[in-house]
């Protein structure tokens, strides 16, 4: 009696193992950001999002507008870094963007080059 207690024990902890195992995974699939890009990320991070869209005009011109209007500008991802910490307007109208000084320039570069890739939604 004992005895097939005991041995059915393994199995039913391996059972349970499995399925927290499977529903961790589940649960951590839309945060766990494994194929989300780090731009992506940051502009979340950053309220970017608030004023642009991936594909639609908002307060700022889309995030894909942008990557039309400077592919094959070899200067782009240095004019766009400068413009993103400082801000500024008149390239897309009169309306300012704001200046984001306490950025890291790690961030506002990873956010520029995943505008300038056309802001895909995954890596
Ligand atoms: C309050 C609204 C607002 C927020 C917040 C905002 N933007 Fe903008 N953004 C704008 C506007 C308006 C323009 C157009 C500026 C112009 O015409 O020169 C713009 C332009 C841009 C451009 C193109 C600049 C150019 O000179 O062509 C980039 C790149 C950009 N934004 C990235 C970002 C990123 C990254 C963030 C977050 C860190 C951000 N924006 C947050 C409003 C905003």
């Amino acid at each position: 009696m004992t005895d097939r207690l005991m041995r059915g024990r393994p199995a039913v902890i391996a059972a349970c193992v499995g399925v927290s195992v499977a529903g961790a995974l589940l649960v951590a699939r839309p945060a766990l950001a494994a194929d989300t890009p780090r731009g992506l990320t940051v502009a979340r991070g950053n309220a970017c999002m608030g004023c642009h869209a991936v594909d639609r005009k908002l307060v700022g011109p889309s995030f894909q507008q942008i990557a039309n209007r400077y592919k094959g500008d070899p200067l782009a991802t240095t004019k766009l870094v400068k413009k993103v910490k400082d801000g500024g307007s008149g390239v897309w109208g009169a309306i300012p963007m704001p200046s984001h000084p306490s950025m890291s320039d790690a961030d506002v570069r990873a956010v520029v080059g995943w505008v300038l890739a056309g802001a895909p939604s995954s890596k």
